[in-house]
């Protein structure tokens, strides 16, 4: 069953979404060419996911440049590295947007003007169909993770509509449900903005995987009382050291696994570590608006970073696409 998280209008060549801001209840198509509104998609989780918004950003990057050139690959070179910075700094956290864009700035920087926007248009192809691969991969070489009758806890959205794939800490759930297993997965809800209870419950439901919801608060408890085989979750970028940035909550998680001594895996692509950041307190974490929380008195601050950091020590193991790995990542 594909989700069309994020791609190319087939009709116009436009960068193409799912908007996730009215699932579950809608699905809502939207094709973007402006850049303003490109960057707005990415700010405001219309697309999301560290591998989404990293396809996104390089189509985007590439529809957006051949619109506002008129097709000169001279007028795209000069729009290119301010269209570059603003789609980076859309969001800071999840490395897989910078990784993308800089991998086309490279890519320019060897071509000549006339195959410039063609150039780009191909390599930002070429990103999407990579994390598809990886996305399979990663599901691949998780299989073992998953044996019949699994129980797993994942936080936040790293599924289908997180990638251009099938996703990365759900991708091992698919492949094991593909494989005739039955598996359980519990998600937690991921306040405040609920990708769990929206999106994950979304997309394995229709996909007809057995999935619970829980209130975040309720993880610790879950995993107390040994209802949990083990925890997946994904990745927003993950240092030299292994330290991994994540959706705010799964420090809490990685916490209460140890505690009750459930393995903890982070599924990732290559494209979400990051060698060039040494340690977790390096991550520049995204801070989100206090109307994130909704209703607060009058007056009363809020503290609401989209992420936290999960020190290397709390993992069992990396998933990646070339398997389990272990840090340092140089
Ligand atoms: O703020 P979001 O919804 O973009 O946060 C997403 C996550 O934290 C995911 O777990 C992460 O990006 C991995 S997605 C494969």
């Amino acid at each position: 069953m594909h989700i069309p998280s994020v791609g190319w209008s087939p009709d116009t060549g436009a960068l193409r979404i799912l908007d996730q801001r009215y699932l579950p209840a809608r699905e809502v198509i939207r094709d973007l060419v402006a850049l303003p509104d490109i960057i707005d998609a990415i700010r405001t989780l219309a697309v999301r996911g560290a591998p989404a918004i990293g396809v996104a950003a390089a189509i985007g990057l590439a529809v957006a440049l051949a619109a506002d050139s008129e097709g000169r690959g001279s007028t795209a070179r000069a729009l290119l590295p301010e269209y570059a910075s603003r789609l980076v700094e859309a969001r800071p956290t999840a490395v897989n947007l910078a990784w993308a864009v800089h991998r086309l700035l490279r890519l320019a920087a060897e071509t000549g003007d006339e195959q410039l926007l063609e150039t780009l248009r191909v390599e930002a192809e070429v990103i999407r169909q990579e994390d598809v691969q990886m996305c399979a991969a990663i599901g691949r070489h998780g299989l073992p993770l998953v044996p019949d009758g699994a129980r797993i806890l994942t936080h936040c959205n790293a599924g289908a509509l997180a990638t251009a794939g099938t996703g990365t800490a759900l991708a091992p759930i698919y492949a094991a449900h593909a494989a005739g297993r039955l598996v359980t997965v519990y998600a937690n809800e991921t306040r405040p903005l609920r990708q769990g209870a929206r999106l994950t419950a979304w997309e394995l439901s229709r996909a007809g995987i057995h999935v619970t919801v829980l209130p975040d608060g309720a993880a610790a408890s879950l995993l107390a009382q040994r209802q949990v085989d083990v925890v997946i979750v994904g990745a927003d970028r993950i240092t030299a050291n292994g330290d991994v940035a994540n959706k705010v909550g799964t420090y809490g998680v990685a916490l209460a696994a140890r505690a009750h001594a459930v393995p903890f895996y982070v599924a990732a692509p290559w494209s979400t570590i990051d060698p060039a950041t040494a340690t977790g307190p390096d991550i520049v974490i995204e801070h989100r608006s206090r109307d994130e929380l909704g209703e607060l008195p009058p007056g009363v601050p809020a503290w609401n970073p989209a992420f936290d950091v999960t020190p290397r020590h709390l993992v069992t193991g990396y998933l990646t696409d070339r398997g389990l790995i272990t840090p340092p990542f140089v």
